[in-house]
């Protein structure tokens, strides 16, 4: 460990040097602060191809300047992290007041370490329920109450495509408020931006994360027509807040 270190910081300016130690010493508070196992990268089952990305997780500041954004509505949104690994993104989310927060992924040994870390951080939640799904995210029938999604280069191409027509397919089953949350490394191309029905509304950079130039673009439907208020059904228009 004190060699991999070391490795790390030959060759880096002191300002690289002292980035790196405020990185990695943010990560280590985070995942004790959680209670959580999530650091360590996993090599990938035969699932993993050119497509499906092998687990790496998110650096937690970057999964929590996402949500600090988000005006969450304690009794309707839900969070989907596509591809979550050990969990780290939706044991953070969970730390926030959504009504459930879900993580979907593929190999069924990381679903498994999620659940445990997940279980390991109950004390921290203020959501309503969780749930670790195992699926093949370009199969996953989205539930019509997901409003929150984060994305984070866990598949790419075709994978990608079918995993937004399900996201489609459920928004058009329910029109709704929907966030996808997207943290694309410099240099990938926007895939996103090929989607006629999504529009970006925002792009943020995100300066604290472990790979230089990442950003955070935000896509929303781009009609979001008429909310779903079957939930408010039969409440008097004078007695809603
Ligand atoms: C780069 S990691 C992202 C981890 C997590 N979302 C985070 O931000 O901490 C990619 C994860 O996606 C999973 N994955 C890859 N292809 C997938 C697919 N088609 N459906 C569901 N999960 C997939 C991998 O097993 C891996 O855990």
């Amino acid at each position: 460990m004190i060699r991999t270190a070391l490795r790390r910081v030959v060759g880096r300016s002191p300002a690289q040097t002292a980035r790196w130690v405020r990185f990695h010493l943010y990560e280590l508070y985070r995942e004790r602060r959680l209670g959580v196992r999530t650091a360590a990268f996993a090599p990938g089952g035969d699932a993993i191809s050119d497509e499906n990305e092998r687990y790496e997780p998110t650096c937690y500041r970057c999964v929590e300047e996402a949500l600090d954004d988000l005006e969450i509505d304690p009794g309707r949104d839900v969070f989907v992290d596509y591809g979550c690994g050990k969990g780290r993104a939706v044991a953070v989310a969970a730390t926030r007041p959504f009504r459930k927060a879900i993580g979907v992924e593929l190999s069924e040994p990381l679903a498994a370490d999620a659940r445990e870390n997940l279980r390991r951080s109950a004390g921290t939640h203020r959501c309503g329920g969780w749930e670790i799904v195992v699926a093949d995210a370009a199969a996953y029938a989205v539930p019509a109450d997901v409003t929150v999604i984060f994305l984070f280069n866990s598949f790419h191409g075709s994978v990608l495509r079918a995993a937004l027509e399900q996201v489609r397919r459920s928004w058009e089953s329910r029109p709704r408020p929907l966030a996808i949350l997207y943290k694309i490394p410099a240099g990938q191309a926007d895939l996103l931006a090929e989607i006629d029905w999504l529009t970006r509304r925002r792009e943020t950079a995100l300066p604290n994360c472990r790979w230089e130039g990442m950003r955070l673009l935000i896509y929303e439907p781009a009609d979001l027509g008429e909310p779903d208020r079957s939930a408010e059904a039969g409440v008097p228009d004078e007695d809603r807040g």
